[in-house]
């Protein structure tokens, strides 16, 4: 055999083999009638929005204990609040991709379905998702360190910097922070869908910040079958029941028809 022909015959294998992998994962999510489904910044890369950890991700260019801490609120304000106003600016000019509304095509479909995300964009609202859980807050939410008034300000700058509320109050922005808890209704609500879920389905997070990572452990411990979407091998690869590796955009929409 030549090298082009062994090449070949390789090619040949593991397109037979992702090609079962992808109608195994159509039929688990076909046959479920309980889905829960976690998503990270991956999902959102292809509509233009930066990671956190992968090239050009966010904690590669930033330290977050400089930017994404209540220390670092506490000693300059208005320096967070440009970081902020600056990521409002560029999720503000993206659109939901073909995973998103992959996403938002199985909830219409499934009878008890739960979409949690790390994400603090709302492109999976966009694209047309309903029932969410945002478990670490979003962009477009503005909560006052004094009142606790929590609002959806969609202003673009945002002006004037660091914004007010009416009581007077300094408004931070309404995202978790390092060192802070998840909004504990929210995360409740994410323990029990991955507690009831049949199939529980990871999509774009590399796995590695907690709580939310445990979410998928949770599911599998409670007998659901673990599927992940993910352009490479994470944290939760070697115990999911299957990992498909590719553009979310292009995975989602195959598995979900
Ligand atoms: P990460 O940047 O840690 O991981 C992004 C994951 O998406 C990686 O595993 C990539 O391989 C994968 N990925 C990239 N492009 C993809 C694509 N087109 N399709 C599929 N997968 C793709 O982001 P998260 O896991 O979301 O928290 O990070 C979790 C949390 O860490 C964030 O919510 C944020 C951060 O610190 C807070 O700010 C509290």
């Amino acid at each position: 055999m030549t090298l082009a022909q062994l090449a070949n015959s390789i090619i040949g294998r593991m397109s037979r083999e992702v090609g079962s992998q992808i109608a195994q994962a159509r039929a688990w999510l076909a046959a479920a009638r309980r889905i829960a489904v976690l998503t990270g910044a991956g999902i959102s890369a292809e509509s233009g929005l930066p990671t956190f950890r992968g090239t050009n991700g966010l904690w590669r260019q930033y330290r977050p204990e400089d930017l994404a801490t209540q220390q670092a609120f506490a000693r300059n304000p208005k320096l967070i609040w440009e970081w902020y106003d600056w990521r409002r600016s560029v999720h503000a000019q993206c659109a939901p991709n073909d995973g998103h509304r992959a996403l938002a095509a199985l909830e219409a479909r499934c009878e008890q379905f739960t979409l949690m995300t790390q994400n603090v964009d709302n492109l999976h609202e966009s694209a047309g998702s309903k029932k969410m859980i945002h478990l670490h807050g979003s962009l477009w939410s503005v909560r006052c360190t004094r009142c606790g008034r929590e609002q959806v300000n969609m202003q673009v700058p945002l002006e004037p910097l660091p914004p007010l509320c009416e009581c007077g109050g300094l408004q931070r922005p309404g995202v978790v922070w390092f060192g802070e808890a998840l909004p504990e209704r929210e995360l409740r609500a994410a323990v029990a869908a991955a507690r009831e879920a049949e199939v529980f389905l990871v999509v774009g997070t590399s796995s590695l910040v907690y709580p939310a990572a445990a979410l998928p452990r949770m599911a599998l411990e409670c007998g659901a079958r673990v599927m992940e979407v993910n352009l490479d091998a994470t944290e939760l690869s070697a115990v999911a029941h299957m990992s498909l590796h590719g553009k979310a955009g292009e995975i989602l929409p195959q598995i979900i028809c």
